[in-house]
């Protein structure tokens, strides 16, 4: 049901302690923008409007979030938290208002939900609450005792005893749509001189109205990113979250120090070693093995595949049993048939091999068409590259290439095809010929005993 509510996510501040060029909701965590998770948090409540606040990297944050039904509004001069949502106001549909912070990316819907319940039976303005370890750089929340609260002071104001208050402002909060004129009412008389949101405690206070803390057990959720220590602490969170929902999905996950971005599906019966990397749109599908150490990145492994130890796979489509590595480097548009064998260092781009075909060590396919049943020897090169231009291969179905063979495209070996170790194959070769260009052996008797006599 879409809730009579807004959702603003405050995005527009530069993140000046990340120490980046980038904007700081554009950092990514677990291979997505961190932006992106607040907003999918949003849409899961089903607002009415979403507004995002952009500012500094503002065409990059609309750009990563194009397609979308968003309002984007803009504060060109970053001056507070409060500052940020009355940019927003013109976006507004009638209706409460539920303030996210862009650098607050780990929330849940189903938090928010609970948070949306507790602000309706409040006076009109909530904030979410949380007890930490550590509060620095949080605002601190002071209540009377109860869930009311009386004040939050940033950090850049605390003072004493208020330092030591380990009950910390999250950013959350929701205000009923007659409370506006208190962020209106907010005055920049603090160290920093900027409007801040949380300074609404004071001007309800002022007024009689009881702004009520709803207190959220799990601290985790509700990180703020301020610092590249932050990200990685929200990184690692995030990244055990994903660990456990393959888990509980039927997937063997042998490590927790195994980096599974957001997107990425995995079948179960699955077995992940540790130290692996599977990154971007990567689909894997079931009873497949991968690792240990191994990377895998927008890419497709059909059903009881293996990759195996050092493998670096990227843009890849791999079909069923099909057997990979230890230590392939499989680049972007190759496909892999079934029951296809890519070896220890053996690099293919831009490929595609034939069912059943085999290359088990050293070689380069680069720019090729391999049918099935094929045997690429050892040290089989494609020549694809003539210092201008890229040429294709096509090795036709049943080719045996002996090692050590260069095939220098564009070229073609015909079907059953076989050449002998050490060609350089310039010309095609057709259907079932067997093609050799290495020199003829020679033998100059008696040499090796000349020679140590000479010396
Ligand atoms: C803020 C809260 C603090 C809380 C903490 C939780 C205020 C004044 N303080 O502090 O009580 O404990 O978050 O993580 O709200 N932003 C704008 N425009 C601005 C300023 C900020 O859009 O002019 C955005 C930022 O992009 C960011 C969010 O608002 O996503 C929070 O701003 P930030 O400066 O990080 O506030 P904190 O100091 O972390
Ligand atoms: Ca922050």
């Amino acid at each position: 049901m879409m809730e009579r509510i807004n959702c603003v996510i405050l995005a527009a501040g530069k993140g000046t302690r990340m120490r980046s060029k980038t904007a700081k909701v554009m950092h990514p965590l677990m291979g997505r923008p961190m932006i992106r998770y607040v907003v999918d948090a949003a849409r899961a409540v089903s607002p009415r409007r979403i507004v995002v606040v952009t500012g500094c990297g503002q065409e990059e944050v609309q750009g990563s979030l194009e397609g979308e039904d968003i309002s984007f509004a803009l504060q060109a001069e970053q001056k507070g938290t409060a500052h940020a949502l009355l940019a927003a106001e013109g976006h507004l549909v009638p209706g409460d208002i539920l303030v996210l912070y862009g650098d607050v990316p780990l929330i849940r819907a189903s938090t928010l939900e609970r948070f949306i319940d507790f602000f309706r039976l409040s006076g009109g303005v909530a904030f979410m609450t949380t007890k930490v370890e550590r509060p620095e750089g949080y605002g601190r929340v002071i209540t009377d005792g109860t869930d009311t609260i009386i004040d939050i002071v940033e950090e850049s104001e605390a003072a004493g005893a208020v330092k030591e208050i380990r009950v910390i402002n999250t950013g959350i909060c929701m205000i009923r749509a007659d409370m506006l004129p208190l962020v209106k009412a907010v005055t920049p008389d603090n160290n920093k001189g900027e409007y801040y949101l949380t300074d609404i405690c004071r001007q309800a206070r002022r007024r009689g109205i009881a702004v009520k803390a709803f207190l959220h057990d799990e601290s985790a959720e509700v990180l703020g990113i301020n610092t590249r220590k932050d990200l990685l602490e929200a990184g690692l969170v995030m990244r055990n979250a994903i660990l456990d929902r393959h888990m509980e999905q039927g997937v063997t996950i042998m490590d927790r120090d195994t980096y599974i971005e957001a997107g990425v599906v995995i079948g179960p019966d699955t077995t992940i070693f540790p130290h692996c990397f599977l990154m971007g749109r990567t689909e894997i599908g079931r009873e497949v093995t991968i690792g240990p150490h191994a990377l895998i990145k927008d890419s497709f492994i059909g059903d009881g595949t293996t990759v195996e130890a050092f493998s670096s796979l990227d843009g890849v489509q791999a079909a069923e049993g099909v057997k990979i590595g230890p230590f392939s480097r499989i680049r972007p548009s190759t496909v892999l048939k079934k029951k296809a064998k890519i070896g220890n260092f053996v690099e293919v781009k831009n490929a595609t091999v034939g069912e059943g075909s085999k290359a088990n060590h050293l070689s380069y396919l680069g720019d090729a068409a391999v049918g099935s049943g094929v045997n690429i020897g050892a040290g089989t090169i494609t020549c694809n590259y003539d210092g201008r231009r890229k040429h294709r291969t096509t090795i036709e179905d049943g080719v045996f290439v002996g090692s050590n063979t260069e095939l220098v495209a564009p070229v073609t070996v015909g079907k059953d095809a076989v050449i002998g170790a050490g060609s350089t194959i310039t010309h095609d070769v057709p259907e079932g010929a067997l093609a050799v260009t290495r020199a003829k052996q020679k033998h100059i008797e008696g040499y090796g005993r000349r020679k140590k006599c000479a010396e």
